[in-house]
């Protein structure tokens, strides 16, 4: 006989479910951007690098060269704005996160391993780039395997601990901490789906470099924003398919719950699917060169906003799987308003700075090879 999931924890939440909820999904966000340039990037900067070791693809070198100065940065924001994201993952689904990361005990705990050894290869490589010859392209892809790595292993927790029942009879099996849910009819389109959603987001950014540098390097400007939205565009072109996979693959309740009733979560699923291909349309727009600002701008806006409206469908898929569980929230709450307002300021203050570093790295002379 299987143990229901325990009742809330004894301890009151420090804040309104509301608010913890809303700030699990600005966090998330704010992991996800990072993450994404730091996963699609690494990969486009990879190629990038490859295809410009003949010496003659100078703005591909140009590329490989940014990516390589700004991939220190994006691995510590990524990071910083991930752990502000796990505060409130494990206060809101402590009771179902902690227990399926113990069953995948060992793969959790390596993705501190990786990561300090891809932040070691990002450092390396910004600071002696010039001098590692062909062992620079071996780092650079070391970089983005580590980080399809660590993706994977998240989603193998994200989608375990959406089955409780299955963590404990898994549990009861091998309580070693070594299993992965890779069984899971949903992880390979999940995980397809957030690394093509990385590669879109990273052609994205390659096209606001290029217009940022437009008066700088006209020559290079123009290929960024062409090369950019080749990748933004295919990436979310066959994403469209991966999405619509992970839809299929989700347990029959779910998508039956999912769809019927309430027609909020479908008009935010079918929201972020016109936003995120009306961001992918207004790069290709940009790059046949009629208003490159105006259109990558307009690019980064709907994108993004599909991309939030991503993260809510995805945060109804959790919830609807765990309401079927028997999964109930917490509703005992003593707000701690003191130091929900210092993170607040943190918050602020965090994401200002990364932004201000990330744009000097962009803007910066010294970046160009
Ligand atoms: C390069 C490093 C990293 C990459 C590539 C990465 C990637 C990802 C991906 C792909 C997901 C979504 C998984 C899914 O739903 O299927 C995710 C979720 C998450 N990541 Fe990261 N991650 C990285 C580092 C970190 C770190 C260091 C932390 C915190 C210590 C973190 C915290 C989180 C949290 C809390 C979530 C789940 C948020 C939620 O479900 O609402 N990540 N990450």
């Amino acid at each position: 006989m299987i143990p229901p999931i325990p009742q809330p924890d004894p301890m009151p939440l420090p804040a309104p479910g509301w608010l913890l909820w809303a700030l699990l999904m600005l966090t998330f966000l704010l992991h996800l951007v990072p993450m994404n340039l730091v996963l699609g990037g690494s990969i486009l900067g990879a190629i990038a690098r490859v295809r410009s070791r003949d010496g003659e693809r100078p703005h591909e070198a140009t590329l490989a060269h940014l990516v390589v100065k700004a991939m220190p940065v994006l691995i510590s924001a990524t990071v910083t704005f991930g752990v502000a994201a796990l505060l409130f993952l494990q206060v809101l689904y402590g009771r179902v996160f902690f227990p399926s990361a113990i069953v995948m005990g060992w793969w959790w705990l390596s993705v501190i391993g990786v990561l300090i050894l891809a932040y070691y290869a990002a450092y390396l490589l910004a600071y002696r780039e010039d001098r590692l010859g062909g062992a620079g392209t071996g780092l650079a892809w070391l970089i983005a395997a580590v980080a399809g790595l660590i993706a994977l292993i998240y989603g193998n927790n994200m989608t375990l601990m959406l089955k409780p029942q299955e963590i404990v009879t898994r549990y009861l099996a091998d309580g070693r901490g070594v299993q992965l849910n890779l069984s899971d009819p949903t992880l390979v389109p999940r995980h397809l789906h957030m690394v093509l959603g990385a590669l879109a987001v990273s052609g994205l950014a390659v096209a606001v470099v290029g217009v940022l540098r437009r008066k700088a390097d006209p020559a290079f400007a123009s290929w960024a924003v062409k090369y950019g939205a080749f990748y933004c565009g295919l990436a979310t072109s066959v994403n469209i398919f991966a999405g619509l996979w992970w839809l299929a693959a989700l347990p029959r309740e779910v998508i039956l719950q999912f769809m019927g009733g309430n027609p909020t979560p479908i008009i935010v699923l079918l929201a972020g699917i016109l936003l995120t291909v009306s961001g992918a349309g207004a790069l290709v727009m940009a790059a046949s060169g009629r208003q490159p600002v105006l259109a990558v701008s307009a690019g980064v806006a709907t994108l993004l906003t599909g991309i939030a409206m991503m993260l809510l469908t995805r945060d109804t898929v959790r919830n609807v799987s765990l309401a079927i569980a028997g999964f109930q929230p917490a509703t005992w709450t003593a707000p701690q308003w003191g130091p929900i307002a210092i993170f607040g300021v943190l918050l602020v203050g965090a994401v200002v700075t990364v932004v201000w570093m990330v744009g000097a790295l962009v803007r910066s002379p010294k970046t160009s090879p």
